[in-house]
Order: C-alpha cells, then structure tokens, then sequence
C-alpha cells in the first residue's frame, strides 16, 4: 500500500518529525502531500512520467497533474475512488527527514486515524475552505488531542477556489482556535494552502500578500517537538524472554522511553523484585548503554522471576501498579461497548480480561461537551472506569504514550474493539486488598457433602427455565443438598430494581447475578440461576468467574414459535404489538449457546423428566452423591 518514494540522506540535527494528515474525504490531504513530494523533486522521473499518464486517465484535475494519485497508489483504490488503510510514506528534505501517517477521512476509519495519531508529532488538519470546519474536523481534533499529539497546523485548502480570501481564512482559523481551546495543543499554525496549484506549501504564495506566516514546509523543516521520549522515565515492557541456553535468560522488546546502561539498578514494576543490568544487547552486538526506540536484550545479576508482560523500571521511578484505573477509549466497533461486559485488555506484552465498570460519560466530539451515556456506539469517545483480573504496570497516557496506552479486543470476535488511553490508576484498587477466609470454600462444601455448582438456565422468556430450575431445586432439597435460587423475575424486584431490559441493563444484570451466584459457591451451595441471559458475553464472563468444572450452561431450548403460542404471562403479545420493548426474540436477539454443558428440549420431554436429566448430570459430574 506504502508508495516508495526516492530517500534523500540528510545531515540533520532536528529529530525525525512523525506526522498525521487528516481531515474529510476531498480536503485534500493526498494532493497535499503529493505536491510536497513533486516540489521537492522527491519523484523520480519514471514516476513523473507515469504521474502524467495516470493524471489524463484517472485523475480530476483536467489536463493538469492530479498530485493525489501520487499518493494514493494502488490502481485498485484509484478505482473505488478511496484510499483505505494507514499508509506510511518516508521521505526527506535537506534539512529533516519525516514520516507521514496518511489516514482516510472516511467517518468509519476512526481506527485507522487512532493508529496513525499515536505516535505522531504533529498532525495537519485540512480544512476545505469553501466549507469550513466540519464534524470531521472536530472528532479528527479530538482523537488527535486524546492521541496525545501536540503540535497542529492547519492547513485551509483551496484557498484558490474562495479567491484568495483573507476573511475566509481568518473565520476559519477563529472559529478554530476557539473549538481547540480546551484540547491543550501546544502549538496551532494556521496556513492558507492550495495543494493543486502549490500556494504556500514549499514556497511563499505572490497571491496571499495578507499572510505572513510562511510556508508549510518550513514550519515542518523547522518546528521543535519535545524529544521527551529519550528524556521520560526508562520502561522496558518484556516482550519475550530469551533463553537459547540454560546460562543465557534474556528480557526482549522495545525501549519506549529513557535510557539504561549496564549496571543500571532495575526492578520488575509488578512484583517490586530488583537487581542490575548484566549485559545489554542491540540485535546480537552488545552495548554499553540503550535508549528509547531500541529493541534490546537485556540480561540481570540475578535470577529473578520476570515474566512475559512484566514492565522493568528503575527503582526511583517506577509505573504505577494497579487493576483499576480511569482511561479515556475510542470505540472502534460495530457492536456497541457495554459496561460488564468482559474484554481482553493488551498492553505492552501483558493480556488481561478486563471491563468497563463505569462509563462516567461521552464525550461529543463536535464540542467536546460530556454526556451522560449507558454504551458507546462506533467511533464513540467515553472516559470511563476500567477494571483488569490482573494487575498491570502503567503510565498516564500523557506521561507516557506506549506504558499509558492499551487495546480491548473482542473476545468473541478477536477484533480490535477500543484504543484505550489511561489517565489515572484508582486509589481504591491499591488500597482494597482480598481478605484470606479463615473457614474457605472446600471447608464450606466438605460440611455439606457436596462439591459446589452454578446451574445456569438460559433461554427466551417462557421457555420453561423457572419450572425446571424449581423441580431440580424441589428434587435437591429433598435429598439434602444445599442449594439456592437465584430467578431473573424475583432478583429484579430486589437487587435488580435499578435495571430494565436494554443491552446495557441486562449485562449489569447477569454480572451482578454472576458475582453473587459465585459468593454463594464460596458458601459450599449449588446455586440455581434462571436468567434469559441472552448474551454468550455475559455469560462466559460467569463461566469464567467461576472455578473449574462448577459451571454448567443449561440451554433450555424452546422455539420462539413455541414460546410465542405458550405465552404464560401474556407478554408476547404486548411485545409484538409494540408495547414493550426490547423484548428478546421479537426486537431484541437471543444468541443460543454454542457449547451447553446441556440442551433441553421442552416440547419433548416433560419438566419432570428434563429436572432427572439436569440432576443425572450433576451426579455424573460428581457435584453430589448419587443415591
Ligand atoms: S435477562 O435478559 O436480563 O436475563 P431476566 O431473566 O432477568 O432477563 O428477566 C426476564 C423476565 O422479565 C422475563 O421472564 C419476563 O417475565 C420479564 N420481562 C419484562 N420485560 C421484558 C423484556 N423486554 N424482555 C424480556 N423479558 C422481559
């Protein structure tokens, strides 16, 4: 996807500047850059040529030479008329050399403007000048300021097309200003361009006498961003452990920020263990010393135990530890994120199943006010509490923008669901420790003869759960074995009163319903919960609270057909009149699970046989003594 583009060496004391170009489809950023390319005569001659060509065949620039196909590359985004995906383009000038981070406009590529934001420098947001700031501009501001980015220019394009006009630009830049206020930019130059005809991109425009800023390229050849990276505290995230041989145990990955040298004091963040540096190696050259960007081997004194995700520190200044923290995310997928609802949680080398405990708002990206939300939809902004089973050593995003940044992943799907950005670590998570039970779960179940269980029956609404959980529980109780029941209609007047029936809701629903059905295990019971619980999210995040081989997922599967002809409470009905909404199985789904533990058929069997076959199974499985 990456056009090549000829590399001119340079001599340059500036660092390498990483940029961003965003803004709407048709502002301009292709032939913005492409122009830049052209002017500096970074485009070999076969390329020019070629550009020609292209130029009279696909272009939309008449006879003249279209600098967007330049850019845009591959003859099959050409013809679909979009550029997808984040291209990185290197190029150089006598004076710095720089990486380009060329994003889409297209709304749905929020993601890829977030890959491309978080480590840039500097972004330039093109504004169309004949329309001003749009929604784009605003939520490309925003997710630039989130990413942490820090320098802007913006780049009022098509200066041509309004006449030259001061008053148009000075608008632009007014109203911009006062959107970008509270988003912390450090810096904001703002620049009237014309990327077709050239006007201020690498040389001073004769028709805009009334700026004086210069032009685009010097600002890039000679703004100075912080080099904090090499200055910022030394974190090494251990990718892999290296170990060819058993004398040889070497910590991988990438520097991220600051510096280490042989015999350097380290610690592990999580565990707090300590030695110093042995050895250090680039590649398979060792070294004296390494720093930020390096992708190092690192061996210690001593042998200490460090694992793969462990984050090594120096002792006075270490990352903080926590499994609670407040971030910032981007939401970046179709289906909706709900708080409770487990993800896996990445970052740095370290995986954790993690949730959003508390969305505290939305952020609307047109005016950066916060909103009161229950979920975030795609390309949504929240700011919200995020819990992780296990700990992680972090840094805030601000301080720190690889410690301080994390993905969530779809555990369903795999995808990458949210970029996440942390804030700060929350004191209650390191000031609340778990307790030892002096009488513990095994001695709770031993006193009952009987191993504890979670009964989960799932299914739609009169499927029959509640008269079969009821039976086994009667059946139980008879042979004396302790249990409980926990039953969606009955918990929803009491710890549930709070929730309805949204998306949203019903995963509060069963994380609460799972918590406690958990608790009561601790307490040595088999615990009986009948829940729609249509979501396999929810209820393998139950299955995974609870210990090994205590979960068994009870599908009580009765087509909807059936349900809606049974109808015992007579809410279908209501349902498929409209009057109640977010029914499951009219205009809410029921995802069916894909691995029971059993299927029950009700339109087969009746309750009393199905109770038989639940309670065969839990003597089977050596829950309770068989008679
Ligand atoms: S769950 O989806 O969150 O697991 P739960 O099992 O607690 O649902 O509650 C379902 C019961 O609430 C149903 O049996 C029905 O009696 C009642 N109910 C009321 N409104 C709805 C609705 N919109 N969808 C499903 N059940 C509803």
């Amino acid at each position: 996807m990456t056009a090549t583009m000829n590399v001119i060496p340079t001599d340059t004391t500036l660092p390498t500047l990483r940029l961003l170009t965003c803004g709407s489809v048709d502002d301009g950023k292709s032939t913005l850059i492409g122009r830049l390319l052209y002017e500096q005569k970074l485009i070999l001659d076969d390329q020019l040529s070629a550009l020609e060509r292209d130029s009279k065949k696909f272009g939309t620039t008449g006879d003249d030479i279209d600098y967007a196909l330049l850019v845009d590359g591959l003859e099959a985004e050409r013809e679909q008329g979009i550029t997808i995906d984040v291209a990185y383009r290197y190029f150089a000038t006598a004076r710095r050399s720089f990486i380009v981070a060329d994003t889409p406009g297209h709304e749905q590529y929020t993601r890829n403007m977030a890959t491309g934001a978080s480590n840039a420098d500097l972004a330039i947001v093109l504004v169309d000048a004949r329309k001003g700031l749009l929604t784009q501009t605003h939520r490309h501001s925003i997710i630039v300021s989130l990413l942490g980015v820090r320098h802007v220019v913006l780049a009022v394009n098509k200066i041509d097309l309004v006449d030259y006009d001061e008053r148009i630009f000075r608008d632009i830049v007014i109203a911009y200003r006062k959107f970008t206020e509270p988003l912390g930019f450090r810096s904001l130059f703002a620049i009237p361009i014309s990327a077709r005809f050239g006007d201020n991109i690498s040389s001073v425009s004769p028709r805009t006498p009334w700026y004086q800023g210069g032009h685009l390229l010097q600002r890039l050849e000679t703004i100075e961003v912080e080099e904090d990276r090499r200055s910022a505290p030394f974190r090494l995230p251990v990718q892999w452990i290296n170990r060819p041989h058993h004398d040889f145990r070497g910590f991988a990955g990438t520097i991220p920020s600051g510096r280490v040298a042989r015999g350097d004091a380290i610690v592990a963040a999580d565990s707090g263990r300590k030695s110093t540096v042995a050895s250090l190696l680039i590649g398979d050259r060792e070294v004296e010393a390494a720093e930020a960007g390096d992708a190092i081997t690192l061996t210690l004194a001593d042998e200490i135990d460090i694992a793969r995700g462990d984050v090594l520190a120096k002792p006075d200044s270490r990352p903080e530890v926590a499994d609670q923290f407040t971030a910032h995310i981007i939401w970046m997928s179709g289906e909706p994120m709900l708080p409770g609802r487990s993800y896996l949680l990445k970052t740095g080398g370290r995986t954790t199943p993690a949730s959003i405990t508390e969305l505290k708002h939305r952020l609307d990206v047109n005016n950066f006010e916060k909103l009161a939300a229950k979920q975030l939809d795609l390309n949504e902004v929240g700011f919200c509490n995020v819990a992780t089973t296990m700990p992680v050593a972090f840094d805030a995003y601000g301080d720190n923008r690889v410690t301080g940044a994390f993905i969530l992943i779809d555990r369903a799907t795999n995808e990458t669901a949210a970029a996440g950005m942390i804030a700060h670590g929350l004191r209650r998570a390191t000031n609340v420790h778990r307790h030892g039970l002096a009488v513990d779960r095994e001695a709770h179940a031993a006193q009952k003869h009987q191993k504890p269980a979670i009964l989960w029956f799932t299914g739609l609404s009169g499927a029959g759960k509640s008269t079969i959980a009821n039976l086994v529980e009667v059946k139980l109780h008879a042979r004396g074995v302790h249990t409980a029941l926990l039953d969606g209609d009955n918990v929803r007047h009491g710890l549930n009163k709070d929730l309805g029936f949204t998306a949203a809701d019903r995963v509060e629903n069963i994380r609460r319903v799972g918590e406690v059905a958990r608790l009561m295990t601790d307490a040595g019971l088999i615990v009986l919960c009948s829940f729609i619980s249509p979501f396999r999210a929810e209820r393998r995040l139950v299955r995974d609270t609870a210990a090994e081989a205590e979960f068994l997922e009870i599908f009580v599967d009765t087509p909807l057909e059936t349900v809606i002809a049974r109808d015992p409470k007579g809410l279908y009905k209501r349902a498929l009149a409209g009057e109640i909404k977010n029914f499951t199985g009219v205009d809410q789904p029921y995802e069916a699970p894909e691995a029971p533990e059993l299927v029950l058929d009700s339109a087969a069997e009746t309750p009393e046989a199905l109770a038989d076959r639940v309670i065969a199974e839990l003597e089977r499985r050596g829950r309770i003594v068989a008679l």
